[in-house]
């Protein structure tokens, strides 16, 4: 069913049960890839809360998150300014690192900040990412655990929002291009 937020319409794309295969598929590779590990996963807010969640849920090895809170968009599109306003106190030395996300769109955000975590030398820095648009990448980027690829369409719920809405909607919506 077509949905209405604010000014914009939004037709179902891909569904819970969809997204809970998925992950439960990464955090079964996670499991295998960082046992005995205790690797330390940075969620980046406010977009991956649901997913980072869901995705730690699953995991059956010991494991550590934090949440750090950087922003690159205002309505639909991305504004190329990669603001950091909630900073990262976890120390990084020597530690496995894994990058939460829930989408990858230019891509522009994690090139940005990748230096920042890699200047304190972590022993290994991986990206989880649930969706992933590859023809808006602008900076090349590797997904090391990647959910979904997707056109490049605006895409809501599960964590997405629309100028603040609709992060609370279990499936993903797909924009109605009118
Ligand atoms: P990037 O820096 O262009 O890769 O954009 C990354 C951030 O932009 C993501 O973490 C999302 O928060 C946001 N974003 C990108 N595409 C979408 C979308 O289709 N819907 C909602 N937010 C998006
Ligand atoms: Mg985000």
């Amino acid at each position: 069913m077509t949905i209405q937020v604010l000014d914009k319409k939004f037709q179902p794309y891909i569904t819970a049960q969809a997204i809970h295969e998925q992950i439960v598929k990464l955090a079964g590779q996670i499991n295998n890839d960082y046992a005995g590990k205790k690797p330390l996963f940075i969620a980046i807010l406010n977009g991956s809360f649901m997913f980072a969640s869901d995705l730690f849920k699953e995991l059956t090895i010991e494991a550590e998150i934090c949440f750090i809170k950087l922003a690159s968009y205002k309505g639909t599109k991305s504004t190329g300014n990669v603001i950091t306003s909630i900073g990262l106190d976890e120390p990084l030395k020597n530690r496995h690192v894994i990058i939460v996300e829930d989408i990858v769109d230019t891509g522009k955000t994690l090139y940005e900040f990748l230096p920042q975590l890699v200047n304190q030398q972590p022993s290994s820095l991986k990206i989880a990412a649930l969706l992933h648009k590859p023809d808006a990448l602008v900076h090349p980027l590797t997904i090391d655990y990647l959910g979904f690829n997707v056109p490049n369409k605006f895409l809501l719920g599960y964590g997405l929002d629309y100028d603040g809405l609709g992060r609370n909607l279990k499936e993903i919506y797909q924009l109605v291009e009118e």
